[in-house]
């Protein structure tokens, strides 16, 4: 499949607003393709030269949905920085995530997000919990496994399982003061 800033689903497609269904276990061949395919969009996509060769916009993450798939898959790739300044790098190919805890306080990145299928922007604060635990399974290394992510990461596992109910980061942007400031949030 080519996935490229052509092929990707934007917010103008309402396809993007489907809601993903649980993909069965083991992967069949197809899903493993498609899984192989995102994972290799986000990698190749933080090149600079494949970026421009192959016209990707750089991303942290991608759904199914964006490729016009509505099953519970996503492929993230991104790193943070423990507290003693050191680079963790993530990555993920995540089958039916799901947020099983999620903390009360919030976070938000102070730069605002961004998404592969909005192409205008969209200024404002998107509060999120700022930790969150996410049971899903991974086919990186074909484990069951539990995140428990606080920070850049909760970000980006939240905005990627949004999409599997359809909802876009700047639908929780406050439309009468995008930049309304909330208690207590933690600014990333
Ligand atoms: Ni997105």
């Amino acid at each position: 499949m080519i996935i490229n800033q052509e092929t990707i689903v934007k917010d103008t497609d309402p396809k993007i607003r489907e809601r993903s269904l649980p993909v069965s276990l083991p992967l069949s061949a197809q899903d493993a393709a498609l899984m192989q395919d995102l994972y290799t969009y986000v990698k190749e996509s933080i090149d600079p030269q494949i970026a421009e060769e192959k016209n990707l916009r750089p991303a942290v993450g991608i759904s199914a949905i964006q490729v016009g798939i509505n099953k519970q898959m996503c492929a993230i790739v991104c790193s943070d920085f423990d507290k003693d300044g050191n680079e963790i790098n993530y990555e993920y190919c995540l089958v039916n995530p799901k947020i099983i805890s999620s903390s009360i306080q919030q976070a938000y990145l102070a730069n605002g997000e961004g998404c592969l299928s909005v192409e205008n922007d969209h200024q404002g604060y998107v509060y999120r919990s700022a930790r969150v635990k996410v049971k899903a399974f991974d086919t990186l290394t074909n484990k069951e496994i539990t995140i428990r992510a606080k920070g850049f990461l909760a970000i980006v596992l939240q905005h990627e399982i949004d999409h599997f109910s359809g909802t876009l980061y700047y639908d929780h942007i406050s439309k009468n003061d995008p930049f309304i400031k909330i208690d207590d949030a933690i600014e990333i």
